[in-house]
């Protein structure tokens, strides 16, 4: 049988711990030829470098170094750099993950050289078409030719947008797979004096979406509420690349109980967020991961795209204003969110996407 090439996009840090157990279960079958392409749309090293040695992910064959920007700059220099790549590798098909601008960039180059597209992590909605990532959603799945889903609610939305119901697949969170293939390496190392956390009950904070942070107004509503939570408790904030940038050029600074410091490694991130009392965040995977570790997490946002980590999981939606996040932090104290696990997220979701390509690519779908 001839093996079949795929090409893998990973350009920002999110896209990493989805890539990792995809690189795995594709090298290990010889039925497949797995080419990764690094983007470089996050290039820093604790934005980038720190996840390929936490996650063991082998080096890419490609490295775009495509960089920041505008959208429209950033998701062309993607499309110009990626375009060349295909046309040299001719892959059967890409894979792309997540909805960053890298995700949809790829898609885009692909589909329209006649290769497959298969999007992971497909069928997600905010119902927000003022977050970047919603249009990536849209644009990448309307595009796509197999659509694996992490959650219910992603299947019913791609049905309703009218993809038909072979093509979709629900085979769980391949960031789950991350998060289980590393928990217990990530317990033992105890980073905690190396990171500057000395108590034992702690709060952990990450903020990126340019909703929250890039309205100077909005940043200092929800950094206000940050310093009345910090009276109960420290919170530790690995701040993010484009927050560091705001917070600087507004001048916001806080006070002492509230730790600023660089964004994490994965191994040390997830030690933290074991280890939190509670997590305040924007981030989509965060919501996630928080979910499988039990620890109460608040969205910083008025919707998600991950609905299940609410009706199963330990998530709730807090708002971005500075009443809604302490009254939401007053009834997670006197209510504290228990949560189940989603279902498929297992850590096996790697290995129920390899057995959807290998029927695919036995038996391609016609229509
Ligand atoms: C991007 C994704 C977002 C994802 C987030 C994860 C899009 C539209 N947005 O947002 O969905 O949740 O990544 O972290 O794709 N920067 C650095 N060093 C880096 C990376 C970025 O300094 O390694 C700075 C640059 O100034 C850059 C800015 O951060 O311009 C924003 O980076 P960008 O990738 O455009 O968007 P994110 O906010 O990171
Ligand atoms: N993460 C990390 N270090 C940090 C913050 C986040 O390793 O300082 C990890 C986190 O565990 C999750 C992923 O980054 O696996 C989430 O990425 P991010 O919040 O940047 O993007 P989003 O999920 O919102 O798109």
């Amino acid at each position: 049988m001839p093996v079949t090439r795929i090409v893998l996009v990973a350009g920002a840090r999110p896209n990493f711990m989805k890539i990792a157990p995809l690189m795995r279960v594709l090298s290990a079958d010889p039925a497949f030829e797995p080419i990764l392409v690094h983007t470089g749309q996050h290039y820093d090293r604790n934005m980038s470098g720190q996840f390929f040695s936490d996650l063991r992910i082998p080096e890419p064959r490609y490295h775009l170094e495509a960089g920041g920007g505008s959208h429209a700059v950033q998701t062309a220099e993607i499309m110009k750099r990626i375009e060349p790549v295909l046309l040299k590798e001719l892959p059967k098909a890409i894979l792309v993950v997540g909805d960053v601008n890298s995700t949809v960039a790829g898609a885009l180059v692909a589909t329209k050289l006649g290769i497959e597209v298969i999007h992971a992590e497909a069928g997600l909605r905010s119902f927000d078409r003022m977050m970047p990532e919603e249009i990536n959603r849209i644009v990448t799945d309307s595009i796509s030719d197999l659509l694996l889903v992490t959650e219910e609610s992603g299947r019913e939305n791609l049905l309703r947008e009218g993809v038909s119901e072979n093509r979709i697949h629900v085979v769980g969170n391949l960031m789950i797979d991350s998060l289980r293939t590393h928990l217990d390496q990530a317990l033992k190392s105890d980073p905690g004096q190396r990171l500057g956390v000395r108590e034992k009950k702690f709060g952990l904070v990450t903020l990126h979406r340019p909703a929250n942070v890039d309205d100077p107004k909005q940043l200092v509503e929800i950094s206000s509420a940050l310093e009345a939570i910090s009276l109960d408790l420290d919170l530790y904030w690995p701040v993010h690349p484009r927050t560091r940038t705001r917070l600087i050029e507004n001048g916001i600074t806080l006070s002492e109980r509230i730790h600023l410091i660089d964004p994490l490694g994965y191994l040390d991130f997830l030690w933290a967020q074991a280890n939190a009392f509670v997590i305040l965040t924007d981030s989509g995977g965060v919501q996630e991961e928080s979910t499988v570790l039990r620890t109460p997490c608040l969205t910083l946002r008025d919707n998600t795209e991950r609905p299940v980590t609410i009706t199963s999981g330990s998530n709730r939606l807090a708002g971005t204003s500075k009443d809604s996040i302490l009254a939401a932090w007053k009834e997670l104290l006197a209510h504290p969110p228990a949560g189940t696990i989603p279902p498929l997220w297992d850590g096996k979701a790697g290995e129920r996407c390899l057995e959807v390509l290998r029927k695919h690519f036995a038996a391609p779908l016609s229509d």
